[in-house]
Protein backbone atom coordinates (compact mmCIF):
# COMPACT_ATOMS: atom_id res chain seq x y z
CA UNK A 1 0.00 0.00 0.00
CA UNK A 2 1.73 3.59 -0.88
CA UNK A 3 2.39 6.15 1.80
CA UNK A 4 1.60 10.17 1.27
CA UNK A 5 2.87 13.02 3.04
CA UNK A 6 0.15 14.07 5.26
CA UNK A 7 -1.88 17.53 4.29
CA UNK A 8 -3.30 20.00 6.09
CA UNK A 9 -6.69 19.17 5.31
CA UNK A 10 -6.08 15.82 6.34
CA UNK A 11 -5.72 17.02 10.16
CA UNK A 12 -9.11 16.32 11.11
CA UNK A 13 -9.84 12.70 10.22
CA UNK A 14 -6.00 12.10 11.18
CA UNK A 15 -7.13 13.75 15.02
CA UNK A 16 -10.01 11.60 14.78
CA UNK A 17 -8.27 8.64 13.90
CA UNK A 18 -5.62 8.59 16.55
CA UNK A 19 -8.37 9.34 19.13
CA UNK A 20 -10.33 6.59 18.04
CA UNK A 21 -7.62 4.16 17.41
CA UNK A 22 -6.16 4.75 20.89
CA UNK A 23 -8.78 4.62 22.84
CA UNK A 24 -10.35 1.27 20.79
CA UNK A 25 -6.98 0.09 21.78
CA UNK A 26 -6.70 0.95 25.41
CA UNK A 27 -10.79 -0.21 25.77
CA UNK A 28 -12.02 2.92 26.12
CA UNK A 29 -16.18 3.26 26.29
CA UNK A 30 -16.39 6.57 25.83
CA UNK A 31 -14.63 7.41 22.42
CA UNK A 32 -16.26 10.57 21.77
CA UNK A 33 -14.77 11.95 24.99
CA UNK A 34 -11.02 10.04 25.03
CA UNK A 35 -7.41 12.56 24.62
CA UNK A 36 -10.01 15.93 23.97
CA UNK A 37 -7.68 17.33 26.27
CA UNK A 38 -4.19 17.50 24.40
CA UNK A 39 -3.11 17.02 20.95
CA UNK A 40 -0.57 14.76 18.70
CA UNK A 41 -1.59 16.08 15.44
CA UNK A 42 -1.47 19.84 15.24
CA UNK A 43 1.39 20.52 16.98
CA UNK A 44 3.53 18.50 15.34
CA UNK A 45 2.28 18.77 11.78
CA UNK A 46 4.23 20.88 9.73
CA UNK A 47 7.25 21.68 12.36
CA UNK A 48 10.48 22.63 11.32
CA UNK A 49 11.70 19.10 12.10
CA UNK A 50 8.75 16.20 11.48
CA UNK A 51 7.06 14.80 8.71
CA UNK A 52 3.97 12.99 8.68
CA UNK A 53 2.50 10.38 6.52
CA UNK A 54 -0.73 8.71 5.81
CA UNK A 55 -2.26 5.87 4.05
CA UNK A 56 -5.18 5.77 2.30
CA UNK A 57 -7.85 3.23 1.11
CA UNK A 58 -10.97 2.93 -1.39
CA UNK A 59 -10.10 6.77 -1.33
CA UNK A 60 -9.88 8.00 2.17
CA UNK A 61 -7.73 8.38 5.02
CA UNK A 62 -6.70 4.88 6.28
CA UNK A 63 -3.92 5.21 8.45
CA UNK A 64 -1.42 8.24 9.76
CA UNK A 65 2.50 8.13 11.16
CA UNK A 66 4.28 10.88 12.21
CA UNK A 67 8.11 11.39 13.09
CA UNK A 68 10.43 14.21 14.50
CA UNK A 69 14.13 14.81 14.56
CA UNK A 70 16.21 15.41 16.72
CA UNK A 71 19.49 15.96 15.19
CA UNK A 72 21.08 11.95 15.60
CA UNK A 73 17.93 11.04 17.39
CA UNK A 74 14.75 10.10 15.63
CA UNK A 75 11.38 8.81 16.55
CA UNK A 76 8.05 8.05 15.22
CA UNK A 77 4.39 8.32 16.14
CA UNK A 78 1.49 8.44 17.05
CA UNK A 79 0.93 5.45 14.57
CA UNK A 80 -2.91 4.93 14.06
CA UNK A 81 -5.28 2.78 11.69
CA UNK A 82 -8.80 3.48 11.25
CA UNK A 83 -9.92 0.25 13.55
CA UNK A 84 -11.99 -1.38 10.96
CA UNK A 85 -8.92 -1.18 9.04
CA UNK A 86 -6.77 -3.72 11.52
CA UNK A 87 -4.81 -6.43 10.77
CA UNK A 88 -4.69 -5.71 6.97
CA UNK A 89 -0.94 -4.33 6.50
CA UNK A 90 -1.73 -0.93 6.57
CA UNK A 91 0.71 -0.11 9.49
CA UNK A 92 3.72 -1.64 7.46
CA UNK A 93 3.91 0.95 4.81
CA UNK A 94 3.78 3.72 7.47
CA UNK A 95 6.53 2.69 9.18
CA UNK A 96 8.72 1.93 6.47
CA UNK A 97 7.69 5.27 5.48
CA UNK A 98 9.29 7.08 8.50
CA UNK A 99 12.81 4.79 8.13
CA UNK A 100 13.04 6.24 5.23
CA UNK A 101 12.11 9.46 6.29
CA UNK A 102 14.73 8.93 9.02
CA UNK A 103 17.23 7.68 6.39
CA UNK A 104 17.13 11.28 4.46
CA UNK A 105 17.56 13.18 8.11
CA UNK A 106 20.96 11.11 8.36
CA UNK A 107 18.87 9.74 11.50
CA UNK A 108 21.73 7.24 13.68
CA UNK A 109 19.80 6.19 16.93
CA UNK A 110 16.20 5.93 15.78
CA UNK A 111 12.99 5.03 18.08
CA UNK A 112 9.62 4.68 19.26
CA UNK A 113 7.40 3.82 22.56
CA UNK A 114 4.56 1.46 22.63
CA UNK A 115 2.65 -0.85 24.46
CA UNK A 116 4.87 -3.78 27.00
CA UNK A 117 1.72 -5.58 27.16
CA UNK A 118 0.83 -6.23 23.50
CA UNK A 119 2.51 -8.80 21.26
CA UNK A 120 1.14 -7.56 18.22
CA UNK A 121 3.17 -3.87 18.74
CA UNK A 122 6.27 -5.80 19.45
CA UNK A 123 6.16 -8.03 16.83
CA UNK A 124 5.18 -5.09 13.83
CA UNK A 125 8.04 -3.07 15.25
CA UNK A 126 11.11 -5.60 15.30
CA UNK A 127 9.62 -6.52 11.74
CA UNK A 128 11.52 -3.00 10.99
CA UNK A 129 14.46 -3.89 13.40
CA UNK A 130 13.28 -2.29 16.74
CA UNK A 131 13.88 -4.13 20.25
CA UNK A 132 12.60 -3.64 22.80
CA UNK A 133 14.61 -2.16 25.49
CA UNK A 134 14.22 -1.25 29.43
CA UNK A 135 10.77 0.40 30.04
CA UNK A 136 9.99 4.10 30.01
CA UNK A 137 7.98 5.37 33.69
CA UNK A 138 5.57 8.23 32.80
CA UNK A 139 5.47 9.66 36.02
CA UNK A 140 3.65 12.43 38.02
CA UNK A 141 4.22 14.33 41.00
CA UNK A 142 2.38 18.01 42.48
CA UNK A 143 3.24 20.83 41.17
CA UNK A 144 5.44 23.40 43.83
CA UNK A 145 3.90 25.35 46.52
CA UNK A 146 7.13 27.37 47.33
CA UNK A 147 9.52 28.55 45.36
CA UNK A 148 10.50 31.56 42.56
CA UNK A 149 12.16 31.27 39.13
CA UNK A 150 14.51 34.12 37.84
CA UNK A 151 13.31 35.88 34.41
CA UNK A 152 16.20 34.57 32.35
CA UNK A 153 14.90 30.76 33.10
CA UNK A 154 11.99 31.24 30.50
CA UNK A 155 12.85 30.77 27.15
CA UNK A 156 9.97 33.04 26.24
CA UNK A 157 11.17 35.95 27.85
CA UNK A 158 14.42 36.06 26.35
CA UNK A 159 15.13 38.30 22.90
CA UNK A 160 15.84 36.78 19.88
CA UNK A 161 19.84 37.07 20.45
CA UNK A 162 19.40 35.60 23.88
CA UNK A 163 17.27 32.69 22.33
CA UNK A 164 19.47 31.76 19.91
CA UNK A 165 22.26 31.76 22.96
CA UNK A 166 19.95 29.30 24.30
CA UNK A 167 19.38 27.12 21.64
CA UNK A 168 23.64 26.71 21.19
CA UNK A 169 23.93 26.08 24.74
CA UNK A 170 21.11 23.38 24.05
CA UNK A 171 22.95 21.69 21.40
CA UNK A 172 26.07 22.16 23.61
CA UNK A 173 24.48 20.15 26.58
CA UNK A 174 22.72 17.86 24.52
CA UNK A 175 25.91 16.91 22.62
CA UNK A 176 27.67 16.11 25.53
CA UNK A 177 24.90 13.56 26.52
CA UNK A 178 24.87 11.54 23.07
CA UNK A 179 26.53 12.40 20.27
CA UNK A 180 24.59 14.68 17.87
CA UNK A 181 21.39 14.81 19.78
CA UNK A 182 19.34 18.33 19.44
CA UNK A 183 16.42 19.78 20.97
CA UNK A 184 16.94 23.10 19.13
CA UNK A 185 13.47 23.03 16.54
CA UNK A 186 11.99 21.40 19.56
CA UNK A 187 12.44 24.08 21.91
CA UNK A 188 11.37 26.87 18.86
CA UNK A 189 8.58 24.92 18.18
CA UNK A 190 7.69 25.39 21.82
CA UNK A 191 7.59 28.58 21.16
CA UNK A 192 6.20 29.32 18.14
CA UNK A 193 3.19 27.01 18.70
CA UNK A 194 2.58 28.86 22.27
CA UNK A 195 2.73 24.71 23.16
CA UNK A 196 4.24 26.07 26.69
CA UNK A 197 8.14 26.59 27.11
CA UNK A 198 11.55 25.96 27.88
CA UNK A 199 12.86 26.00 31.14
CA UNK A 200 16.32 27.25 31.36
CA UNK A 201 18.25 26.39 34.47
CA UNK A 202 21.47 28.61 34.71
CA UNK A 203 25.28 28.33 36.27
CA UNK A 204 26.17 32.03 36.61
CA UNK A 205 25.30 34.18 34.20
CA UNK A 206 26.04 32.16 30.50
CA UNK A 207 26.77 28.28 31.27
CA UNK A 208 23.66 25.69 31.07
CA UNK A 209 23.28 23.52 33.73
CA UNK A 210 19.73 21.63 32.49
CA UNK A 211 16.71 22.63 30.54
CA UNK A 212 13.17 21.27 30.02
CA UNK A 213 10.55 21.46 27.10
CA UNK A 214 7.95 21.73 28.97
CA UNK A 215 3.59 21.63 27.44
CA UNK A 216 0.97 22.72 28.87
CA UNK A 217 -2.66 23.51 27.71
CA UNK A 218 -5.22 21.69 25.33
CA UNK A 219 -3.57 22.44 21.99
CA UNK A 220 -0.21 20.85 23.88
CA UNK A 221 0.35 17.50 24.11
CA UNK A 222 0.21 18.03 28.42
CA UNK A 223 -3.49 16.86 29.08
CA UNK A 224 -5.79 18.82 31.47
CA UNK A 225 -3.87 21.05 34.66
CA UNK A 226 -0.50 19.24 33.63
CA UNK A 227 3.10 20.72 32.92
CA UNK A 228 4.56 17.83 30.66
CA UNK A 229 8.12 17.85 30.14
CA UNK A 230 8.62 16.32 26.28
CA UNK A 231 12.45 16.66 26.92
CA UNK A 232 14.61 17.65 29.78
CA UNK A 233 17.95 17.13 30.60
CA UNK A 234 20.73 18.46 32.34
CA UNK A 235 24.98 18.78 31.77
CA UNK A 236 26.80 15.26 32.45
CA UNK A 237 28.99 14.34 34.82
CA UNK A 238 30.21 15.53 38.57
CA UNK A 239 27.26 17.12 39.98
CA UNK A 240 24.60 15.78 37.16
CA UNK A 241 22.73 14.51 40.32
CA UNK A 242 21.89 18.15 41.99
CA UNK A 243 21.66 19.32 38.87
CA UNK A 244 18.59 16.99 38.04
CA UNK A 245 17.06 18.07 41.35
CA UNK A 246 17.33 21.41 40.50
CA UNK A 247 15.54 21.05 37.29
CA UNK A 248 12.50 18.90 38.54
CA UNK A 249 12.24 21.56 41.76
CA UNK A 250 11.98 24.53 39.19
CA UNK A 251 9.57 22.49 36.82
CA UNK A 252 7.41 22.25 39.59
CA UNK A 253 7.54 25.85 40.41
CA UNK A 254 7.00 26.62 36.66
CA UNK A 255 3.93 24.27 36.36
CA UNK A 256 2.80 26.70 39.46
CA UNK A 257 3.22 29.58 37.66
CA UNK A 258 1.25 28.29 34.55
CA UNK A 259 -1.39 27.33 36.80
CA UNK A 260 -1.07 23.92 36.43
CA UNK A 261 -1.75 21.29 39.17
CA UNK A 262 0.84 18.37 38.00
CA UNK A 263 3.92 17.66 36.24
CA UNK A 264 4.78 14.94 34.02
CA UNK A 265 7.68 13.48 32.93
CA UNK A 266 8.73 10.22 31.28
CA UNK A 267 11.96 8.62 32.37
CA UNK A 268 13.77 5.27 30.89
CA UNK A 269 14.32 3.17 33.65
CA UNK A 270 17.87 2.32 32.30
CA UNK A 271 18.70 5.39 33.51
CA UNK A 272 18.01 3.89 36.92
CA UNK A 273 19.67 7.03 39.23
CA UNK A 274 17.45 9.85 37.64
CA UNK A 275 14.90 7.21 38.07
CA UNK A 276 15.24 6.77 41.56
CA UNK A 277 15.87 10.22 42.50
CA UNK A 278 12.45 10.71 41.02
CA UNK A 279 10.61 8.28 42.88
CA UNK A 280 12.72 9.80 46.24
CA UNK A 281 11.15 12.84 45.67
CA UNK A 282 7.57 11.64 44.92
CA UNK A 283 7.40 11.38 41.42
CA UNK A 284 5.08 7.94 40.86
CA UNK A 285 4.30 6.11 37.81
CA UNK A 286 1.12 6.99 35.71
CA UNK A 287 1.72 4.43 33.42
CA UNK A 288 4.99 2.35 31.36
CA UNK A 289 5.73 2.37 27.60
CA UNK A 290 8.57 0.30 26.30
CA UNK A 291 10.96 1.92 24.04
CA UNK A 292 12.39 -0.29 20.79
CA UNK A 293 15.51 1.14 19.12
CA UNK A 294 17.52 0.41 15.89
CA UNK A 295 19.83 -0.28 16.33
CA UNK A 296 19.56 -2.47 19.14
CA UNK A 297 21.83 0.09 21.17
CA UNK A 298 21.47 2.12 24.59
CA UNK A 299 21.29 5.16 23.29
CA UNK A 300 20.88 8.00 25.96
CA UNK A 301 19.43 5.75 28.17
CA UNK A 302 22.50 4.42 30.46
CA UNK A 303 22.79 4.75 34.21
CA UNK A 304 24.52 8.62 33.88
CA UNK A 305 22.04 9.95 31.56
CA UNK A 306 19.77 12.45 33.45
CA UNK A 307 17.31 13.10 30.79
CA UNK A 308 13.58 13.11 30.61
CA UNK A 309 11.55 12.26 27.55
CA UNK A 310 9.13 9.54 26.70
CA UNK A 311 8.87 9.41 22.86
CA UNK A 312 5.05 8.90 22.79
C1 LIG B 1 -0.99 -0.86 16.15
C2 LIG B 1 -1.63 -0.52 14.80
C3 LIG B 1 -1.06 0.78 14.28
C4 LIG B 1 -1.30 -1.65 13.84
O1 LIG B 1 -1.90 -1.37 12.59
P1 LIG B 1 -2.32 -2.55 11.59
O2 LIG B 1 -2.63 -1.92 10.28
O3 LIG B 1 -3.35 -3.37 12.25
O4 LIG B 1 -0.95 -3.39 11.48
P2 LIG B 1 -0.48 -4.32 10.29
O5 LIG B 1 -1.68 -5.10 9.81
O6 LIG B 1 0.29 -3.55 9.28
O7 LIG B 1 0.58 -5.27 11.03
C5 LIG B 1 0.21 -5.99 12.18
C6 LIG B 1 1.12 -7.19 12.34
O8 LIG B 1 0.96 -7.70 13.66
C7 LIG B 1 0.57 -9.07 13.56
N1 LIG B 1 -0.27 -9.38 14.71
C8 LIG B 1 -1.58 -9.12 14.90
N2 LIG B 1 -1.96 -9.54 16.12
C9 LIG B 1 -0.85 -10.07 16.71
C10 LIG B 1 -0.59 -10.67 17.96
N3 LIG B 1 -1.55 -10.79 18.88
N4 LIG B 1 0.66 -11.07 18.23
C11 LIG B 1 1.65 -10.95 17.31
N5 LIG B 1 1.46 -10.38 16.10
C12 LIG B 1 0.21 -9.97 15.81
C13 LIG B 1 -0.16 -9.16 12.24
O9 LIG B 1 -0.26 -10.49 11.80
C14 LIG B 1 0.78 -8.30 11.41
O10 LIG B 1 2.01 -8.96 11.15
P3 LIG B 1 2.28 -9.88 9.86
O11 LIG B 1 2.10 -8.99 8.66
O12 LIG B 1 3.69 -10.34 10.05
O13 LIG B 1 1.29 -10.98 9.87
C15 LIG B 1 -3.17 -0.42 14.93
O14 LIG B 1 -3.67 -1.60 15.50
C16 LIG B 1 -3.63 0.76 15.77
O15 LIG B 1 -3.93 1.83 15.24
N6 LIG B 1 -3.71 0.55 17.09
C17 LIG B 1 -4.13 1.60 18.03
C18 LIG B 1 -3.11 2.71 18.17
C19 LIG B 1 -1.76 2.15 18.49
O16 LIG B 1 -1.60 1.28 19.32
N7 LIG B 1 -0.74 2.67 17.82
C20 LIG B 1 0.63 2.26 17.96
C21 LIG B 1 1.17 2.71 19.23
S1 LIG B 1 2.90 2.41 19.32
Amino acid sequence: MPTRPLVDRDLPEAQHMVRRAFGTFMGVTDLDNFWTDFDYVYGRFGCEHTAAFGADHDGALAGVNFCTNWGSVGFFGPLSVRTDLWNRGIAQPLVAAVSDQFGRWGTRHAGLCTFPQSTKHVWLYQKFCFYPRHLTAVMAAPAASVGTLPKEARYSVLSPGERRDADAASRALTDEIYDGLDLRAEIRTCAARNLGDTLLLWEGSDRLAGFAVCHWGSASEAGADCLFIKFGAVRPGQGASDRFGALLDAAGVLARDAGMATVLAGVNTGREPAYRQMMARGFRSRMHVIIMNRPNAPGYSGPEDFVLDDWR
